[in-house]
């Protein structure tokens, strides 16, 4: 969506004048390599057309002020100040990392719009940080690149609002578009700009179950993957290349090693060239790994992802994000995604679900292979 003007005369109705800056950044879907960034492992995703919005102004006294046009109300903040809950943490973690390493940064009225969906997988939380950092970079006139922009977004989530994830969502923030994939190594954060497989096109549904359990079971799965390394010796589970090699260890242990050494394998053999029909059938056992090794599915999600992998016109499908809830991402023939997506959602419904679609059609022109 390009920046809406209602919400430029909003800015103006709560603030006073207009904002001085205007930035944005792009929710993503990841195609496959999930539960794999925290282990040093590579990802695969790709921006999607929602976006967020942030406008913003230096404040004329010593109170930021932030507002979302997605919540009621105002938040307050003084530099240091306990850090507010919802969407604002993630706007305090944004300023407070920039504020540790640039004198510069001084207080900010800032007004936040969004669609991209909240708590489905499709990493709105990197969009606010990402655009959020990129409004101040452009503000305080600060020199850090779009690399920087990452780290910095990943630090303030991590630091601020208590989830300790990988990079990928707020390297597909910054560096995705929404026409090729982002092939990343998250070790060395070297990286690739891909095309879809030929003949193939996007589509994404949203389970409409919530991601629930999402922050601790994720932090959860994040500890048991370390402990696995430890106890096999490595410093990551990407040092390992066999997932035959995780079966010394206990239960579940050993399932979540395999997941995470499988998924490398699966996104490794997708950026070979592949047809859409082997993406596909990568993308359906990431799911049944993600399943019954990584255990962070849930039965609408195993039920969506079923529905999409016996249509006709669908290569292959899986759940997207951390899991517990949230979307499934699709890959289905080009032409036929919007469709697909219709008869997939009143399949779903007859079974007691409530879905929608999120993205469907999304295709890759102009292909310019560029990145690192
Ligand atoms: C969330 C995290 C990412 C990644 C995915 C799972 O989106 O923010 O870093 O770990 O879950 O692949």
């Amino acid at each position: 969506m390009n920046y809406p003007k209602a919400q430029l005369s909003d800015f103006i109705d709560f603030f006073g004048s207009q904002p001085e800056v205007i930035s944005s950044a792009p929710g993503r879907v990841n195609l496959l390599g999930e539960h794999t960034d925290y282990n040093d492992g590579f990802v695969l995703p790709i921006a999607i057309p929602q976006s967020t919005w942030v406008a913003l102004s230096r404040s004329e006294d010593e109170w930021s002020r932030f507002r979302s046009e997605n919540m009621n109300g105002l938040v307050h903040y003084q530099a240091g100040g306990a850090i507010p809950s919802g969407f604002a943490a993630y706007l305090v973690g944004c300023f407070e990392v920039l504020r540790e390493e640039f004198d510069a940064i001084a207080p900010v009225n800032l007004l936040v719009s969004s669609d991209v969906p909240m708590g489905a997988g499709l990493s709105s939380s990197a969009a606010l940080e990402v655009a959020t950092l990129r409004g101040l970079r452009e503000l305080f006139d600060l020199a850090i690149d779009d690399i920087d922009i990452a780290l910095l977004a990943q630090q303030a989530e991590v630091r601020f609002a208590g989830v300790r994830c990988g990079i990928m969502d707020q390297m597909a923030a910054s560096l995705a578009d929404e026409r090729h994939m982002l092939f990343l190594d998250t070790r060395t954060l070297e990286r690739r700009l891909l095309p879809l497989p030929e003949q193939s096109e996007l589509v994404v549904l949203d389970s409409g179950v919530p991601r629930s359990l999402a922050g601790s079971a994720y932090n959860q799965r994040r500890a048991e993957c370390e402990e696995a390394a430890n106890r096999l010796g490595i410093s990551m589970l990407r040092d390992l290349d066999d997932p035959d090699l995780t079966d010394v260890l206990p239960e579940p242990l050993n399932r979540r090693a395999r997941h995470v050494v499988s998924e490398n394998q699966r996104v490794l053999n997708a950026v070979s060239g592949v047809s859409a029909d082997e993406f596909g059938t990568l993308m359906n056992a990431s799911h049944q790994s993600l399943r019954d090794d990584f255990e962070v599915s849930v039965p609408a999600l195993d039920c969506l992802v079923e529905l999409l992998q016996d249509h006709a016109d669908i290569y292959g499908a899986r759940l997207t994000g951390a899991g517990f809830g949230g979307a499934c991402v699709a890959l289905a023939r080009a032409g036929r995604g919007a469709k697909v997506g219709e008869e997939i959602l009143a399949a779903y419904g007859s079974k007691g679900y409530q879905g929608r679609v999120l993205v469907s059609g999304s295709m890759p022109t102009d292909f310019d292979p560029g990145g690192s």
